[in-house]
């Protein structure tokens, strides 16, 4: 095979198709099954993108009331499930511990099914998996970061919408509207955005026919790296580096001479900058008055504007995300795992279809290791 066929980090390649979300960066937009995704942070719930995201279609009051109704019975976590989590150390990774509990709770379900190919599920019984998993990750991610903090845990509340709950859970507070909205926004733009690191992931384990619980293990797993979904708690380690904008200068100088990626920066697909990064950096603004926290502001502009004017490489969602999480209260490693509570809707709706049109994801490739070679003194039998 000739090294111009070899497409390292499959870069450019295209797998498959996909009816769930167009990524165009020369138009520099995102649409999720033909909606602008910024019309829908403007005017939608997370959970009726969920509800897109699964069907296709935006649900009627009738639709969204019937998932609101069967995704509250998963809120609540089991005591396994707890259980699982509890004997972890403390300090270990919230990614982990999520990626744990999402195990534990597909143990659980599919205790029983005794045989590989009994634990595939139909696509109701994956619609049902896909909602269990979307309403009991923000009760895994609040439980977590309260343990971390030595906090007793809270419970769900039935009455609240997903936003509300998943910030009283974590926090014991009725939300502001202002960060309910941002956070309701933050959710919908990180739920979904094609073929990327994560979402392959989950495609490639689901199409050697494992089970979806396994398949967004794997999807955790590939997110938690810092070249994806890390990144957006990667990028408050920056913001706490460089302390304040007067430093900005002086900081970037040592980490472009020490070739540091500046992480919350730069992107696969978008080379002209973020679809999603003015809606969320409209967001980051509404909450940078509503804390009264212009110094945010400042350092964030300003390593933007001077990172920008010396590499020619744009900020992606990670950037304006990472600080509004902090500014919510949000502990900085809590940052990732509610990027999974968000792409956990893109991720089933692609195991979904994945599932529907299955091929087994197979690539090839070129071998340069050493050419064939014998062990001294080995004679074949034959
Ligand atoms: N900081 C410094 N240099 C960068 C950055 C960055 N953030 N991003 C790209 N570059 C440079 C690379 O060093 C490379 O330079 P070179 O050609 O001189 O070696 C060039 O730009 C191309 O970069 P690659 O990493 O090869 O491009 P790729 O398309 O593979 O990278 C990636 C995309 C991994 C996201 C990269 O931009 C990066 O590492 N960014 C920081 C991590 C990050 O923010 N990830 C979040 C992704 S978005 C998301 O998950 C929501």
């Amino acid at each position: 095979m000739a090294d111009t066929d070899i497409k390292k980090g499959l870069a450019g390649v295209v797998a498959d198709v996909t009816a769930i979300s167009k990524v165009n960066p020369d138009t520099n937009s995102l649409l999720y099954r033909g909606y602008p995704v910024q019309e829908l942070a403007a005017t939608q719930p997370f959970d009726a993108v969920a509800y897109l995201l699964w069907h296709g279609e935006l649900p009627t009051d009738e639709q969204l009331a019937a998932q609101r109704a069967e995704g509250r019975q998963y809120r609540a976590l089991a005591p396994e499930v707890k259980t699982a989590i509890d004997q972890l150390p403390l300090d270990c990774h919230p990614m982990d511990e999520l990626r744990t509990a999402v195990s534990a709770i597909g143990a659980i379900d599919l205790a029983g099914k005794g045989s590989v190919l009994d634990a595939v599920g139909t696509v109701e019984e994956n619609r049902a998996r896909s909602l269990h998993l979307f309403a009991a990750l923000p009760s895994i991610v609040a439980y977590g970061q309260r343990r971390r903090q030595h906090l007793e845990p809270i419970a769900p509340r039935e009455e609240l919408d997903y936003s509300s709950n998943f910030l009283w859970m974590t926090f014991g507070e009725e939300p502001d509207p202002v960060v309910v909205d941002a956070f309701n926004r933050s959710m919908i733009l990180y739920a979904e955005h094609s073929f990327n690191a994560s979402t392959f992931t989950a495609r490639v384990i689901t199409s050697t026919l494992s089970d979806l619980y396994s398949a967004v293990v794997g999807a955790i797993g590939a997110l938690k790296g810092p070249l994806h979904g890390g990144a957006n708690e990667a990028v408050l380690h920056i913001f706490d580096e460089i302390g304040s904008a007067d430093n900005v200068v002086p900081w970037l100088d040592d980490a472009l001479a020490s070739k540091r990626k500046i992480m919350g920066f730069g992107h696969r697909v978008y080379k002209r900058g973020d679809s999603r990064v003015p809606t969320m950096k409209a967001a980051l603004d509404t909450l940078i008055d509503f804390y009264d926290r212009p110094d945010v502001l400042d350092l964030y502009s300003t390593l933007e504007a001077e990172f920008v004017g010396r590499k020619g490489i744009y900020p992606n969602l990670d950037y304006p995300s990472g600080p509004a999480y902090n500014l919510m209260g949000f502990d900085t490693l809590t940052f990732t795992p509610l990027f999974v509570a968000a792409r956990i809707t893109g991720w089933t709706a692609h195991i979904l279809e994945q599932q529907a049109s299955n091929a087994l994801i197979r690539p090839l490739s070129a071998y340069d290791g050493p050419d064939e070679r014998h062990i001294n003194g080995y004679r074949p039998d034959t």
